[in-house]
């Protein structure tokens, strides 16, 4: 074994690849260790840290991001499982001039945060349900909130936002 193997198994430094990943339309190349998470690359590699980060074990849904559209939990993905698959993080919603998307305002207008820590996953859990579903319903989005913690809302009034923007969302279809 080498002086600097030894070194490696000592540390538990492990050599890094180079991994290749689509992160809201964006290509970027980083330089990661294999064992390195989705979230952290998204938050200390890209500077992306409107991915939260809480309970860093699957529960709180506070990293939820979407990988090729469905709700993924970037906490326990490594950054290499996303290679090859679109990432999209909070930061996608808004428009080029910062401009808050319709789901975005619906938060806003039914006052489904309050120290907002938990947001972004919501609403990255929110996009990919109204994207698979958009004839949900009150019950169906109570189901699929219930993924995430909020200690602050009560969830009552995120439900009701998601509920608006999927209504405002098949009114605009059908108009
Ligand atoms: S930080 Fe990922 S689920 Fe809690
Ligand atoms: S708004 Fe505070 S945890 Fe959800």
């Amino acid at each position: 074994m080498t002086a600097e193997s030894t070194a490696q198994a000592r540390t538990g430094y492990r050599e890094r690849q180079l991994v290749v990943l689509d992160v809201n339309g964006t290509e970027h190349e980083v330089l990661v260790e294999p064992r390195r998470t989705l979230v952290d690359v998204l938050r200390h590699d890209l500077g992306l840290t409107g991915t939260h980060v809480g309970c860093e074990h699957g529960i709180c849904g506070a990293c939820t991001v979407l990988v090729d559209g469905r709700p993924a939990r970037a906490c326990l993905m490594f950054a290499a499982q996303a290679e090859g698959s679109a990432v999209r993080t909070v930061e996608s919603l808004a428009g080029p001039d910062g401009e808050l998307s319709d789901l975005q305002e619906a938060f806003t207008r039914h006052h489904a945060l309050q120290c907002g820590f938990c947001t972004p996953g919501f609403l990255m859990l929110a996009e990919g349900h109204l994207a698979a579903c958009p004839r949900t319903d009150k019950a169906e989005i109570r189901e699929v909130v219930a993924a995430n913690l909020c200690r602050c809302t009560g969830y009552q009034t995120i439900v009701e936002a998601i509920d608006d923007c999927a209504r405002q969302r098949r009114n605009r279809e059908e108009d």
